[in-house]
């Protein structure tokens, strides 16, 4: 499966299978998370990505890991760990989108968590360093095909499927006039990669303005007013390093060469809500 398919594919999974992951797939996840290349962010920040294993959501050493009833079955959890700032959570989202789409193309199921879970039984599984915090976590396991009711009320709780349309989010060289598929030329599945792509309670933040002559490609938030201020960090920064990851990961496949670089355009802005976070540059 190409990693566009893989995107197209990748839904939450919530409702776990009982079957443990196979000794295979087990090897496969430590040798991807232990491998340092695969913990480096776009702009060369590193964060770490530990696994717990679980029966009946108690660890090895016999802790209980709560998720508040939203996760069932979970074999296992990824905990993601890094530094409560602006660029170490955006690059951190952008390694654990990778290790999501690493996942999903496995067969296994996964759900982006930052909220919905007890924080400190996870900080006494994990050693955190100084200035170290836990921004997500995703639980592992095979997916159930057989979705609980309770799934399917949170996804319409949260719209999940409820994906906005490209004029709400995608823009032409300024945030005036809109960008349809047509004009994105080559950019048209990375774009709609970005889309599709998890967001926090599903806001999709994110918002792209596409140069006239499609080289560069500027990356903004609008926020969510007063959201998760309680948790003490800026969890929709999460969902900028996503849309990076499934921006960078289409155009690799479609062989879009580029890089990203933080160079403010400094366009006039929609609102106070929307901040400029970073740009790829096409080659
Ligand atoms: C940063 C982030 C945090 C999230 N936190 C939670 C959470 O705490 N609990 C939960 O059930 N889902 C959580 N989600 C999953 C979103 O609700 C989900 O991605 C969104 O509804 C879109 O659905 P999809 O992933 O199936 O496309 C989170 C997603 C992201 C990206």
């Amino acid at each position: 499966m190409s990693l566009i398919e893989t995107m197209e594919k990748r839904q939450s999974v919530r409702t776990f299978d009982t079957q443990s992951i196979s000794e295979n797939d087990y090897r496969k996840i430590r040798e991807y998370i232990n491998n340092q290349e695969n913990l480096v962010g776009p702009l060369g920040n590193k964060g770490k990505i530990e696994h717990i294993q679980v029966t009946n959501n108690v660890s090895d050493k016999g802790i209980k890991l709560g998720t508040y009833g939203f996760i069932k079955n979970p074999q296992g959890y990824l905990v993601g760990i890094t530094e409560n700032s602006k660029s170490t959570l955006v690059e951190f989202a952008y390694v654990f989108q990778k290790l999501v789409l690493f996942l999903t193309k496995l067969g296994i199921g996964t759900c982006w968590m930052g909220g919905t879970f007890n924080r400190i039984s996870f900080e006494q599984e994990i050693q955190l360093g100084e200035g170290e915090f836990i921004p997500c976590i995703t639980p592992i396991g095979y997916p159930n095909q057989k979705q609980r009711a309770f799934d399917k009320a949170l996804r319409y709780v949260v719209k999940a499927d409820n994906k906005k349309p490209w004029d709400k989010l995608f823009f032409a060289d300024t945030f005036e006039d809109v960008l349809s598929k047509k004009e994105a030329g080559p950019f048209e599945i990375p774009i709609e990669m970005v889309r599709l792509g998890p967001s926090a309670s599903n806001k999709q933040p994110w918002r792209l303005v596409l140069s006239s002559e499609r080289k560069v490609c500027h990356f903004y938030i609008e926020h969510t007013p007063n959201y998760g201020s309680k948790l003490g960090y800026d969890m929709q920064l999460l969902d900028i390093g996503i849309a990076m990851c499934q921006f960078e990961s289409a155009c690799r496949e479609l062989n879009i060469e580029g890089r990203w670089i933080i160079e403010n355009p400094n366009l006039q802005l929609p609102n106070q809500q929307t901040e400029y976070i970073v740009s790829w540059n096409t080659f």
